[in-house]
């Protein structure tokens, strides 16, 4: 089916240069246009449009977005503006706007932006969730790829992956990608993206699963600034329903910046000579200063045999901390899949590895911060 666009747009060069981009797209009709919002309201219903471009820029835009949808009942409506500004996109969002794309645009971002929204519509919130680890060799990178997959599967919803581990960034490796764009470019681009624009630097994996791949090299880490990262972050928080952060190890600031931006922040550690408990006390310690660190900053340990409710409980006990999830050792299972450039979820479906990760993925589709207590 082919959208029916009305365009309504002040300006009146934006107006032809928009006009002339949406009738050379393939599977959009301009069926009306207007200069004057008060045109649009009286005169355009008889074009029956069943999308709405609407230039927004230098108002609220609430007042317009009230009286188009009391017009234009059931009728998507895409907000224009000049710059991306992710509180100005979640403000029209919030006010009943579909989705907000910056102008001018081309053939291209127009379609991606009502694909995006159609997919997944901007109007749910992500959750956003960091990994981070107090030291290295956790696990960490392991476990997003293959809870990524496993979210998708359970969810059918997007999930998208952002590499931020600037230094030893491997979920490239991981997922077998070459990918054509990076973090890199991404913070490098930041001012001129939107949410649209910026899904296209992102490689897919599956049909919903998208990363956002890492530095190629680390001498690039000093390109990557933290208002940027962290407005990648936001624009990330629009294009995909789950926002999976892969972040270095130990404190830095790439590292608080995500999970200062995450609802939840897991600490990972990967459980070898004992060690990992003390580390784990002093990173948790850390996390305290966060009022609702209960809720927000949760251990996970990987590598745990024998793998279970019980050995959750045990660690929780040990640590002083509950712990969210426990993963098994799954040694052979993630270097057989990695042989192969796949994840293990997808290879060994049976797996004790895929059996936990699942579980895991369906605690955070459900809101669910602690398993232990209700499952024993
Ligand atoms: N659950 C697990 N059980 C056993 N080995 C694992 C597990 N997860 C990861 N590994 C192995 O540990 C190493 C580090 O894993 P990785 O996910 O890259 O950790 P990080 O991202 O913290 O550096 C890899 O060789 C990987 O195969
Ligand atoms: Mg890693």
């Amino acid at each position: 089916m082919a959208y029916r666009v009305m365009l309504v747009e002040r300006d009146r060069l934006m107006l032809e240069q928009l006009s002339q981009t949406i009738r050379k797209t393939a599977g959009f009709e301009l069926v009306a246009r207007y200069q004057n919002p008060s045109e649009a309201l009286g005169q355009g219903s008889v074009f029956q449009p069943n999308l709405i471009l609407l230039d927004v820029e230098g108002t609220t835009g609430s007042n317009l977005l009230t009286e188009f949808h009391s017009t234009y009942d059931g009728v998507a409506i895409l907000c224009m503006g000049e710059q991306w500004q992710a509180e100005r996109a979640s403000h029209y969002v919030q006010a009943g706007a579909k989705g907000y794309i910056v102008k001018p645009f081309t053939s291209e971002e127009l379609k991606e932006a009502v694909d995006t929204f159609a997919r997944s519509g901007m109007e749910v919130g992500a959750e956003t969730i960091t990994f981070f680890s107090p030291k290295g060799k956790s696990g960490k990178t392991t476990l997003i790829a293959n809870l990524a997959l496993a979210l998708a599967r359970t969810t059918h919803e997007q999930v998208g992956i952002i590499d931020a581990d600037l230094q030893f960034g491997d979920m490239a490796v991981f997922f077998n990608l070459s990918p054509a764009s990076t973090i890199v470019e991404a913070v490098r681009d930041v001012r001129f993206l939107s949410p649209v624009t910026l899904a296209q630097y992102f490689m897919p994996v599956t049909q919903n699963v998208h990363v956002l791949c890492g530095t190629r090299t680390p001498n690039l880490i000093d390109r990557v600034s933290i208002p940027a990262f962290e407005e990648i972050i936001r624009m990330a928080q629009s294009l995909y329903r789950y926002v999976l952060i892969d972040v270095p190890q130990a404190f830095n600031p790439t590292a608080i910046a995500a999970a200062e931006l995450s609802d939840i922040t897991y600490l990972v550690a990967m459980l070898n000579d004992g060690y990992e408990i003390q580390h784990m006390q002093r990173a948790m310690e850390i996390f305290e200063d966060w009022p609702d660190y209960e809720q927000r900053a949760l251990p996970i340990f990987t590598r745990v045999t024998p793998c279970g409710v019980a050995r959750q409980q045990e660690l929780s006990r040990q640590l002083g901390y509950r712990v969210a999830a426990v993963i098994p050792n799954a040694y052979n299972v993630v270097s057989a899949a990695a042989d192969k450039g796949r994840m293990a979820v997808d290879i060994e479906p049976g797996s004790e590895l895929t059996k936990f990760v699942t579980k895991l993925a369906l605690d955070i589709s459900r809101g669910k911060r602690h398993q232990a207590e209700e499952d024993a």
